[in-house]
């Protein structure tokens, strides 16, 4: 089953993401109807990409074998002394383009097409920071699989949700304090070095450091994801567009939890810097189950 190509289409500068809320009284048919028609032949979205993603629960309701087993919405995940808030919607969709003329005519035509089935919740438009920075000014995308390793990573291969990814979307508020720190104290934050992003030697890598609460195994696997942050905001108020993508929601759970401090108390120092302001799961349906949810031929 072909999953979105959204997912993998990197080097576009420019993107918006929407959430969405349904309008009461809505059928999940039509619903997801709706959102599956914005990719069919009929839909006018020419000159940006467009990946789609739906609540699980409502996804399950109308196409159980489309949706992966552990796919739920998201709940607070709370640790002891940080909270990480659910702010769980009906439906995203993340336009990416070459331009912000293209993004923003395509996401006018999304909402219109929409309207009124589904209300605009949020929308953030997101940018690509110095080719692959973050807003801390580390490379964001170090350890991320390679374009032949992700779609194993992100797509799930068999059974229900063939096809089909599980999506973590969470905006994170950048704090100014990060910046006053030393290179080195920052460097001690991140778990890498900031130049060229080279991983710190385990005997200098805090046990609390970023990469160090993200490098998680199970099994003697190391658990991966598939990363597509961008950057949001301006001068005073920006951030980090967090697009998590898996072919199961547990390596992303897990994450959150040690990020948070759940499992062992130990709370990533990166969240000291940086503060959950939403956080989301969506399933990002393969392309011939939408498809068939939008009453298109397979193509
Ligand atoms: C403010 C939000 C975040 C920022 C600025 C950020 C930034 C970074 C940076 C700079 C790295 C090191 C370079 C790299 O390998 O990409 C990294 C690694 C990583 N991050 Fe984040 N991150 C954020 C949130 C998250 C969240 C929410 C998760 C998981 C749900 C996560 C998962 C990972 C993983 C899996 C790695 C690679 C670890 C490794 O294998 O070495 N990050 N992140």
């Amino acid at each position: 089953m072909t999953p979105q190509p959204g997912i993998f289409a990197v080097g576009a500068p420019e993107h918006c993401y929407l959430e969405l809320d349904a309008a009461p009284g809505s059928e999940p048919a039509e619903l997801v109807g709706a959102l599956a028609a914005l990719l069919g032949p009929s839909s006018d979205v020419a000159g940006a990409c467009l990946t789609v993603g739906v609540r699980p629960e409502l996804l399950r309701a109308v196409a159980p074998g489309a949706t992966p087993p552990d796919a739920a919405s998201f709940e607070d995940v709370v640790g002891p002394e940080l909270t990480m808030p659910a702010t769980q919607h009906d439906a995203w969709v993340w336009i990416a383009g070459g331009s912000r003329s293209a993004v923003f005519d395509v996401a006018v035509t999304v909402t219109g097409a929409l309207r009124p089935r589904f209300a605009v919740a949020s929308e953030i438009g997101g940018w690509v920071y110095r080719t692959d920075r973050d807003l801390t000014g580390f490379v964001d995308g170090t350890e991320n699989p390679s374009a032949v390793e992700a779609p194993d990573v992100a797509i799930r291969n068999e059974g229900p949700g063939e096809g089909s990814s599980v999506l973590l979307f969470q905006q994170w508020r950048h704090l100014s304090t990060f910046a006053e720190l030393a290179v080195p104290e920052q460097e001690r934050v991140i778990g890498r070095t900031k130049a060229d992003s080279v991983e710190l030697d385990e005997d200098v890598m805090p046990a609390d450091a970023h990469v160090r609460r993200n490098v998680i195994e199970e099994g003697g696997e190391e658990l991966a994801i598939f990363r597509r942050n961008t950057s949001y905001g301006g001068s005073s108020d920006h951030g980090t567009v967090f697009v998590g993508f898996c072919a199961s929601r547990h390596p992303l759970d897990r994450m959150l939890r040690r990020m948070a401090g759940v499992e062992d108390g130990v709370r990533d120092a990166l969240t000291r810097y940086t503060v959950p302001l939403t956080g989301a799961y969506y399933v990002v349906p393969a392309l011939g189950d939408l498809a068939g949810l939008a009453d298109l031929p397979e193509g």
